[in-house]
């Protein structure tokens, strides 16, 4: 009986997927808890790329059951296209179940979504404009619409036509955008609920009886903790929570069955959108790392920001989530560059700050104090063992360890399954 909640110890695009699909194998369940298709998973299984934005990618192992938890805002089109995407290449997706209780992104959330965008200007978040924000306000709001109900014409219908009216109003007077008619979503969107209501169901009482059975229950997380809605760099953050604490709500699983927390972090920092970013690197490394680590973004293909390790992020995000194990990933990406840097502290006013600050403001007035680390100059990429790794990489790898008192169970030293160095086993 165990169960792993996996998350991103940073802001997102940690490589999640790829630990995510080397877990799944020994998983029985696979389960995602929020967010929505403004993740993107990208997963190399022999020659071949699978690129996810929605579907757990245990979906790649035939006999694990994947889960759409009710945290998870679902796009029904694009869970649609997924799912022929998967069939094309001979996947099987029968395993694959979604929340009745999950929020379905309705065309006028895309739409907010892109609007306010613009509207917000020079102060925009740079969300993907997948309509994640708008269709967790509406769950707020308790004015969305739930999987379920694209199975119930009558309840769909009456639900539509209060929100629409409200959606309509916003679209025509303050974006100047032209409405929606009712009877061309209600017909598509019952549409969907017929293609997809073989896979839904009663999330949290099957992964309970799965777990209750001594099975083995993997919780994928999507973005990273710095994103989190409560815990992140506020506004700079996505609509929903990442953080382990999620999966419990996302899915309706109790916090004292949460067996192990695997933090995800990169072997240096990324960003992507708006927001402070103390490590960032504008400059030549910066340059390289992106390049050498294909930093540009799966689901909106935006070149990333790329900077060092930062150490007092990733202690927050170990505070946060109660990690207490690591996977590090891209470690390869670090081969060429000549001396790597961690941030040990940040300079705030003249003072060394140890702990991550709440404000925005303050964040952004810090300065990272550094350590250099000699770099190893040679490849990782074929390496297996812990042991094989070069002098340089374990003592990098080892001060992270350090300085955060975590143990590190995942070495990840490029994208595909066999490129993995297993520390210590978590299932
Ligand atoms: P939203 O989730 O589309 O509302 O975007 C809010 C913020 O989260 C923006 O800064 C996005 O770039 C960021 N974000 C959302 N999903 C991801 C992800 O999977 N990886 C990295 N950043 C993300």
């Amino acid at each position: 009986m165990s169960s792993v909640v996996l998350i991103g110890a940073q802001w997102g695009d940690e490589g999640k997927g790829k630990i995510t699909d080397f877990l799944a194998e020994k998983a029985d369940a696979v389960v995602r808890y929020q967010g929505g298709n403004n993740a993107g998973h990208t997963v190399v299984v022999g020659d071949e790329e699978f690129k996810l934005h929605l579907i757990p990618s245990g979906i790649l192992y035939p006999d694990t059951i994947c889960v759409i938890g009710n945290g998870v805002v679902v796009d029904p089109q694009v869970l649609l296209e997924e799912l022929e995407y998967l069939k094309a290449r001979n996947i099987d997706v029968s395993g694959l179940r979604i929340s009745t209780n999950a929020h379905v992104i309705m065309p006028y959330h895309r739409l907010l979504d892109e609007l306010e965008e613009e509207r917000r200007g020079e102060n925009k978040i740079g969300t993907t404009k997948r309509g994640i924000g708008p269709a967790y306000m509406d769950k707020a709001a308790r004015s969305g619409i739930r999987i379920g109900d694209l199975l119930d014409p009558d309840e769909l219908k009456q639900r539509l036509a209060a929100v629409l009216d409200q959606k309509n109003l916003l679209l025509e007077r303050v974006y100047e955008a032209r409405p929606l008619d009712i009877e061309d979503v209600l017909d598509k969107y019952l549409a969907y609920g017929e293609k997809i209501k073989e896979f839904i169901a009663d999330t949290s009482h099957l992964i309970n009886q799965i777990y209750d059975r001594g099975e083995r229950v993997l919780f994928e997380g999507a973005q990273g903790t710095l994103l989190d809605l409560d815990h992140g760099t506020y506004p700079f953050v996505t609509s929903s929570n990442p953080i382990a604490g999620g999966a419990c709500v996302g899915v309706g699983f109790g916090p004292t069955k949460i067996d192990k927390v695997l933090g995800v972090v990169k072997a240096y920092t990324t960003r992507v959108g708006e927001g402070p970013f103390p490590t960032e690197l504008n400059d030549e490394v910066g340059d390289e790392i992106r390049r050498a680590g294909h930093e540009f973004g799966t689901t909106t293909g935006r070149p990333r920001r790329c900077g060092w390790f930062d150490m007092v992020m990733f202690n927050y995000a170990v505070q946060v989530s109660g990690i207490s194990h690591v996977a590090l990933t891209k470690l390869d990406v670090l081969d060429g560059v000549e001396k790597i840097k961690i941030c040990t502290g940040y300079k705030y006013k003249g003072d060394k700050l140890e702990s991550f600050p709440n404000s925005l403001k303050q964040l952004s007035l810090c300065e990272p104090v550094y350590e250099e680390h000699p770099g190893w100059m040679s490849s990782t990429s074929e390496v297996r063992s812990y042991e094989q790794l070069p002098d340089e990489a374990k003592r990098y790898i080892e001060r992270i360890q350090e300085l955060s008192k975590v143990k590190t169970a995942i070495i990840a030293v490029g994208p595909k399954r066999e490129q993995t160095i297993v520390t210590e086993s978590l299932f």
